[in-house]
């Protein structure tokens, strides 16, 4: 009997393999601009590493979580999300006191999240994020929020949305929450059944509601905006400034108060439509941080960061047809004719590897046609023919497989006339790109 995949989970293969490996690379190479290096925690935590950051009050901790009790006894967790995992390392490790600061971290990998699958949303993912820790001044959020967006025009989205919002500093924050328990106490009992427990929970999570019938009601809520202390406002007014001056469109979301417990000041996420008008929502979203690092043991430094997910840019990406050199492609594939021949291809395979060149050799014997269909499947550039003429005179016959052409190349001379056929061949790539 066949065994399917776990609900929620999917497997990443072949062509969406190859894009997904492209993708973590622009995000890399996006995040190695900024000066940001890599960390890899693991994917198992102490549960109470979550309870204490992404909070006891988010839909993530109440709802969400693969948590279980070892054969030790101890609950752990498989991580919702990565952030956290980074800051306790950041503590354990003390990089705080041995590195420089800001500590600039950027990790690519699965979380876990027990949510109902649909589109966008698994229950396996991939995050590529980042976080700066050690950090005071609003340029820093700026930074952060503009290496997200610019990773994302690297991948190939324009039109990006940007969405932002403040939460203020926890002064404006207490005086707001007070504000929405006054005005929702009102409104509730006509409310959803979520409402109703963010109420008690986490007033401020009821503005996130998607539920039409409340959607009246939320957009009367008194805003955030008016609660903000002068300080707070000041360092939300300095991001938009910087946004503004660096041409980075954005649009203001009130309603924007994330679903994790952690962040103070300034969150955003990103978002895009495709033109067939698929939206599988954020594509990615961070902010503002003050109190993790010192709810995790750690000394009371600020970070921002944010995260992307990978299934979901790659869902948008495809959509739009901007997913760029996903077929597999090789040098050379190699072609011996009869059992003889195999131990002179194995060589030439061996030979061309060694000098650097992406190399198949049919090892089992298959007809003519055959062995060209797979050549043309591998994508190879050059088919190697090798038959008991070719073992006799030491030769093989190479054939160009967009052109036709064929020739023959002694043994001795194989590394030479490659590499004068991929020195030849990029010029000719340039031609193209220039015309
Ligand atoms: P988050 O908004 O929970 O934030 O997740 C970030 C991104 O991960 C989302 O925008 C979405 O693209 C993707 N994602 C979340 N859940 C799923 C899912 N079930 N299936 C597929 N993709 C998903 C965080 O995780 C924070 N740690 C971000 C952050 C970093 N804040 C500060 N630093």
């Amino acid at each position: 009997m066949e065994i399917n995949l776990p609900k929620g989970t999917h497997d990443v293969i072949l062509d969406e393999a190859r894009a997904y490996d492209r993708i973590e690379t622009v995000f890399k190479a996006a995040a190695d601009l900024y000066g940001f290096n890599e960390m890899r925690t693991p994917v198992i935590e102490h549960t109470e590493l979550f309870v204490r950051s992404v909070g006891d009050s988010s839909d993530i901790v109440r709802k969400e979580m693969y948590t279980f009790k070892d054969k030790g006894d101890r609950s752990i967790t498989l991580r919702p999300e990565l952030t956290a995992g980074i800051m306790r390392s950041i503590v354990n490790n003390k990089l705080y006191a041995t590195q420089d600061l800001p500590l600039k971290a950027y990790y690519v990998g699965p979380a876990f999240r027990y949510e109902r699958p649909q589109l966008g949303r698994y229950r396996q993912f991939n995050q590529f994020g980042v976080e700066a820790v050690g950090v005071t001044s609003p340029y820093s959020d700026a930074e952060v929020i503009m290496l997200g967006f610019n990773a994302l025009k690297m991948l190939g989205f324009e039109d990006i949305t940007l969405k932002i919002n403040t939460l203020g500093d926890e002064a404006s924050r207490n005086n707001y929450r007070v504000a929405l328990k006054e005005y929702f106490a009102h409104h509730l009992e006509g409310m959803c059944e979520d409402c109703k427990v963010r109420y008690e929970v986490n007033p401020l999570r009821i503005l996130d509601c998607k539920v039409p019938e409340d959607q009246k009601i939320v957009e009367d809520a008194p805003k955030m905006s008016d609660y903000l202390s002068p300080e707070a406002k000041d360092r939300f007014d300095a991001i938009l400034a910087l946004l503004d001056a660096f041409s980075v469109p954005y649009e203001i979301d009130e309603n924007l108060v994330r679903g994790l417990d952690y962040y103070s000041h300034v969150v955003f996420e990103y978002h895009y439509t495709t033109k067939k008008g698929v939206n599988v929502g954020a594509m990615g979203a961070g902010g503002h941080y003050d109190n993790l690092i010192s709810d995790l043991g750690g000394p009371a430094l600020s970070g921002v960061g944010f995260a992307c997910g990978i299934e979901r840019v790659y869902a948008l990406l495809k959509d739009d047809e901007l997913l760029v050199d996903t077929k597999e492609t090789t040098d050379f594939y190699v072609m011996p004719m009869g059992e003889e021949a195999l131990q002179d291809g194995f060589m030439v395979g061996a030979a061309l590897r060694a000098a650097g060149y992406r190399t198949e050799v049919c090892l089992e014997n298959k007809n003519f046609k055959t062995m060209f269909k797979r050549a043309e499947r591998k994508g190879s550039r050059f088919a190697i023919i090798i038959g008991d003429d070719e073992i006799k005179t030491e030769t093989v016959t190479m054939k160009n497989m967009a052109t036709q052409e064929q020739f023959k190349v002694a043994y001795g001379d194989l590394i030479a006339k490659a590499d004068e056929l991929f020195d030849l061949e990029d010029e000719e790539h340039h031609h193209h790109h220039e015309e």
